[in-house]
């Protein structure tokens, strides 16, 4: 991380437990993915409801440790937070399989979508349709592209771009 810091390279993390809590004391992160449990571990609270969720991460973003904090809440969804904007995005319901790995698929999504350009509210879906779609697969089998287009297009007609809520 220090390395990709000297050279300006965007470090998106998903950690736990001490790994988590010594990089993000380091700072200078991109954008980190905590779940619910990850994100009350390291700010030190016995839990934190979906107002509190917006106020501990943007403690984190003012002290300079990330950018960005991507909480994802199991199939409540993931919301994201900027500095001024905080995207809640709801998990479509679907048929769950198998939640192992719907982690990693909501966090290569978002990486995608930013690699894209995309805006961060195209990201936060991306990734939500991602790890949800994922859920659909047995095992340790991750998402198949068409369920990510079919998650993705509902969660596009459900949510239209405007409705993004600022604070
Ligand atoms: N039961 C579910 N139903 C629908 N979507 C789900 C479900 N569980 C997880 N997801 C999707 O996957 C995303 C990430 O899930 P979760 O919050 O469980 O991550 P995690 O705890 O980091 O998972 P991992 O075990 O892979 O580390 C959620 O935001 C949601 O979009
Ligand atoms: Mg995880």
């Amino acid at each position: 991380m220090r390395a990709a810091n000297q050279l300006s390279v965007k470090v998106v993390l998903d950690s736990s437990g001490p790994a988590l809590q010594q990089v993000v004391k380091a700072g200078g992160l991109y954008l980190i993915k905590p779940n619910i449990g990850e994100l009350c571990r390291l700010v030190g609270a016995a839990e934190l409801d979906s107002a509190c969720v917006a106020e501990a991460a943007r403690e984190l973003i003012g002290d300079g440790k990330c950018e960005l904090v991507a909480v994802s809440m199991g199939p409540q969804g993931a919301v994201l937070i900027s500095p001024d904007l905080a995207d809640f995005v709801p998990a479509p319901a679907v048929r769950k399989r198998s939640t192992v790995g719907a982690g990693d698929s909501m966090v290569a999504g978002m990486v995608y979508a930013l690699a894209a350009g995309q805006p961060l509210r195209e990201v936060i879906r991306l990734g939500v349709a991602c790890g949800t779609a994922a859920t659909m697969n047995p095992g340790t089998e991750l998402f198949r592209k068409p369920d990510v287009d079919k998650l993705y297009n509902w969660l596009l007609q459900t949510m239209p771009r405007e409705s993004a809520v600022p604070g």
